[in-house]
């Protein structure tokens, strides 16, 4: 049931429609291209048995706990703040919470631009003839000109901008319902090719076989990012999200069902990457161009390679374009309620804005190389002040509010819709302790060890 207030606001249509959206959410090139690459260099299955424990510990309790502020609030980030302790200074969390989403969107969608580009070149079976250095060169010259990127840049964000203009029902809901199962499908189809390749088994004890040697503190801290960025934690996405959830659906199993979903798709991305890298002898230490380097190379290998490359960028497009549509959906709420515009206007503005600074991100592949902050170009200052200070700040904020702020009575009244569903007290109390120590605790130690590196 909707409370007068909420008469005008969207809301979505089934509990499958809001698994599908926080999933699509979830589920983005944190999964299929940053994931693979960090375990690469950080020794494979001992960080995901790190980057495992994060998620059951602290991520599903911040997914949680954002959850629980978005749907009693049953408003957007900053909204949602004021809303449940009026007259503090909480809602600012929920204005750098946009900020943040502005800054990931500006690099996301030169990275999905990429993706799209790389669509393209699959469809021509561009990659058939070529070696692991002209794929170099390829990508290096491509990230670096001038026009293209912009150009994809564009198409990315336009095709965004186009789906999140229909709505939260009509036009987010909609899209997830297709093409996260479809995503699914093509991203299982490539892991079972890529497992069943002579050569592939090095790859899969690279992926579960841990060897703690290879543990630094690096590790923890890349593990503990890593969670963040793909459960999409402490953005205000889950609160925005959460808002337009009914009141009777059962948040605890769509939290934990999320992230579920992210962790095995995570895996799944492993699977389809890493047995591949091990049968082709190539280093599973790439880095950031495994995707665009690695894989076309793999790809130009095999048999039917050339179907499979456009499979699979195809699944890497859509899931970009469900996560950069949750991050535009941030933006475009924070805006309609804090401005009183319609929906059309908010997106129109948010498009404005985000292109130009997306064109600033890629040009600083290229001709603007040397306008550097805190010695980074454009690109990495805003991939470092989101993934690395933002969502952090946000996470921490939400963590004391739920803890401390909220307290046990209304995490428990909220979690439970008032008392209708059974929770045990041991996942309250447990869910508590989290929140209050463990949490905020391992957010602040990463915190220290990043402004100290
Ligand atoms: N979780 C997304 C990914 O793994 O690619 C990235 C993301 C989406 C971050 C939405 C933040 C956000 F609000």
């Amino acid at each position: 049931m909707k409370n007068a207030s909420n008469t005008a606001r969207d809301s979505f249509g089934s509990s499958f429609g809001v698994l599908v959206a926080l999933a699509g959410s979830a589920v983005g090139l944190g999964n299929l291209w940053r994931f693979p690459y960090l375990v690469g260099q950080n020794g494979g299955a001992a960080f995901i048995i790190i980057y495992l424990a994060f998620v059951l510990l602290i991520g599903i309790p911040i997914l949680l706990a954002e959850f629980i502020i978005g749907r009693r609030s049953q408003a957007s980030a900053r909204a949602a703040f004021q809303a449940l302790a009026p007259g503090g200074h909480w809602g600012i969390a929920g204005v750098l919470a946009v900020l943040c989403c502005t800054l990931i969107l500006s690099f996301y969608s030169v990275v999905g631009g990429w993706g799209v580009e790389y669509l393209v070149k699959a469809f021509r079976f561009d990659f058939s003839s070529m070696d692991n250095e002209s794929l170099k060169n390829l990508f290096s010259a491509f990230s670096t000109s001038t026009w293209r990127p912009l150009l994809y840049h564009t198409v990315f964000l336009g095709m965004t901008a186009g789906i999140v203009i229909g709505g939260v029902k009509n036009g987010i809901e909609k899209f997830s319902k297709v093409m996260m199962p479809l995503l699914f499908l093509i991203m299982i189809g490539i892991a079972i090719r890529s497992l069943t390749l002579p050569g592939a088994e090095a790859g899969v004890d690279y992926l579960f076989k841990p060897d703690w040697s290879k543990v630094t503190s690096g590790t923890f801290l890349a593990a503990l990012g890593q969670a963040f960025f793909s459960l999409s934690l402490g953005s205000g996405m889950v609160i925005t999200y959460g808002s337009y959830v009914k009141k009777d659906a059962n948040i605890v199993s769509l939290g934990t069902q999320t992230a579920v979903a992210d962790t095995v798709f995570a895996l799944i991305a492993g699977c389809a990457i890493m047995p591949a890298v091990f049968a082709f002898g190539i280093s599973p230490g790439e880095g950031p161009g495994l995707v665009f380097i690695t894989l076309p190379h793999i790809f130009s290998q095999l048999p039917l390679g050339g179907v499979i490359a456009i499979l699979f960028f195809f699944a890497l497009l859509l899931a970009a374009l469900t996560s950069a549509i949750s991050v535009l959906e941030v933006i475009v709420a924070f805006c309609m309620e804090e401005f009183k515009i319609k929906r059309g206007l908010a997106v129109s503005l948010v498009f404005l804005v985000i292109w130009a600074l997306g064109c600033l991100c890629s040009l600083s592949q290229g001709v603007l190389a040397d306008w550097k902050v805190l010695g980074k170009n454009i690109f990495d200052l805003f991939d470092y002040l989101s993934a690395n200070v933002l969502m952090l700040i946000g996470g921490l904020v939400v963590v004391v509010f739920v803890g401390w702020k909220l307290g046990r009575k209304q995490m428990r009244d909220e979690l439970t819709n008032g008392g209708t569903l059974r929770l045990p007290n041991w996942f309250i109390d447990t869910l508590l302790f989290l929140l209050r120590f463990l949490a905020p605790a391992a957010i602040l130690i990463i915190a220290i060890f990043q402004v100290s590196e």
